[in-house]
């Protein structure tokens, strides 16, 4: 469609602040992303929908390649992955962090080069390890002392497999407790302070199937300092200087993981990702320089910071009720497609689109459609007072960890995602129908 002739605003700032840089009001209450309304998405492809803007996704990776040049950029799968999306990041040559066979099977098929995938998981399945091997990943990161010899023994007596050791590196950062991981007393990694991070190293060089790479550290996710990084990278080069005085072995490598936060409403703070640059790249020099060790090659794992600003959730709103002091706007969607808030107290910014309303604004509560009252989307947010069943809301910042930890709760189907890109928009992904939930039930 065309919009040109519409007088466009750019969003950029302020309350837009959160959206797609090609975010632009239109008139009556409606707004553009990737240059195409809202309204006629909803109406066209109907709710609930997510939006992606493909000029966003490939724009936030630019930034991350131009920032860190000489590193290897791995886009985190587990954020967001359709086909579509591998696509554009290989062709915005990044790499790729999958962690399953079903993640690295859609991107192989998909046409992602396999050598630039790395494997991740705390518990791989006999399937992971099988099609990471057959397909020819990049690198499977070690995550516990049992794969060692899984691995080596799945690789075959010709072959040789490149793999990197998970480690905590004792600093854990994150914006909420389910999702720090960079120290003992959770799931991941192997530690330097109890040595089993050495005695997965002394294994693997043990191993003449495998050939170990560097080291893989991934302190949590939604962090938005830079300090904690470098604070890691400091003892992950000291690993690295231990590992060469004990086997005289110099590894190349050394992932420092994603986590990279973002801002999910106006004013919250993100990473700066310049910021992290600089300080990884002068940190990295001189850590080096002080163990006399050569600068390994930086790599690193975003995949919030990625694909969550370039999505947008459209929802239909279908009742609006008062009880007791508490304004309920419930819309078509809901913890199903959206856990985020159940399970981290995230906090999101809906607003109205698709018309203009001159009602004062009033603190209400989004919620969605599923059975169970902790279905919260939105807490205590201002919305205008007289929004009504078929108003559409649209929540920005919805690109990662939505559709990807999406349920079947309540046999709602998942949503489809659209993407939107130069005035056009794209079905990628389908809504999930009665038929296809049916067709798994094969029993009577
Ligand atoms: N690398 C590894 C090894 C990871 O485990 C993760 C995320 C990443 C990279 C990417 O982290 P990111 O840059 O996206 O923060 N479901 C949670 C987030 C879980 C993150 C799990 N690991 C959420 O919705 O906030």
């Amino acid at each position: 469609m065309a919009i040109a002739s519409l007088s466009e605003i750019p969003a950029g700032a302020g309350e837009l602040s959160v959206w797609p840089a090609s975010t632009t009001r239109l008139p009556h209450g409606d707004m553009a992303v990737g240059g195409v309304s809202l309204a006629e998405i909803a109406d066209r492809f109907d709710t609930p929908a997510y939006v992606l803007d493909e000029g966003e996704v490939r724009e936030r990776c630019r930034t991350y390649r131009a920032a860190l040049p000489e590193a290897d950029v791995l886009y985190a799968a587990k954020a967001f992955l359709c086909r579509a999306m591998v696509r554009w990041v290989e062709e915005e040559g990044l790499g790729l962090d999958v962690c399953s066979a079903g993640e690295l099977e859609l991107a192989v098929t998909a046409g992602f080069p396999p050598e630039r995938i790395v494997l991740h998981g705390n518990a791989k399945a006999p399937r992971d390890i099988g099609a990471a091997l057959r397909l020819g990943v990049g690198r499977i990161v070690v995550d516990g002392p049992s794969e060692i010899a899984r691995i080596a023994a799945a690789v075959g007596p010709q072959g040789r497999q490149r793999v990197m050791v998970r480690v905590v590196p004792g600093v854990s950062a994150g914006g909420h407790e389910k999702i720090r991981t960079g120290t003992e007393g959770q799931k991941f990694g192997l530690s330097p302070a109890d040595g089993s991070a050495q005695d997965a190293v002394a294994r693997i060089l043990g191993q003449p199937r495998l050939e170990l790479t560097g080291l893989h550290c991934h302190i949590g996710s939604q962090i938005t300092e830079v300090e904690p990084y470098l604070v890691a990278l400091r003892t992950m080069v000291g690993l690295m200087a231990l590992v060469r005085d004990a086997h005289g072995v110099v590894l190349p490598e050394l992932d420092m993981g994603g986590g990279h936060g973002i801002a999910y409403r106006p004013g919250e703070s993100a990473l700066d990702l310049t910021a992290l640059a600089r300080g990884l790249r002068t940190e990295l020099g001189e850590s080096c320089a002080a163990a006399g060790l050569p600068v390994p090659r930086l790599v690193i794992e975003p995949g919030r910071a990625v694909a969550g600003p370039a999505g947008v959730a459209l929802y239909r709103v279908l009742a609006v009720k008062r009880t007791g002091r508490k304004v309920f706007v419930a819309v078509d969607g809901g913890m199903s497609d959206n856990p985020r808030p159940v399970l981290y107290g995230v906090r999101y910014a809906p607003r109205l689109v698709g018309r203009h309303s001159a009602a004062a604004a009033r603190t209400a509560t989004v919620v969605g459609r599923h059975c169970e009252a902790g279905d919260v989307l939105a807490a205590d947010v201002e919305l205008p007072g007289d929004v009504h069943p078929g108003d559409l809301l649209a929540v920005p910042v919805a690109g990662a960890y939505q559709l990807s930890m999406a349920s079947g709760y309540n046999m709602v189907g998942r949503p489809p995602v659209i993407a939107v890109h130069e005035g056009t928009s794209r079905l990628l992904v389908r809504r999930e129908t009665l038929e296809d939930l049916r067709s798994r039930d094969v029993a009577g």
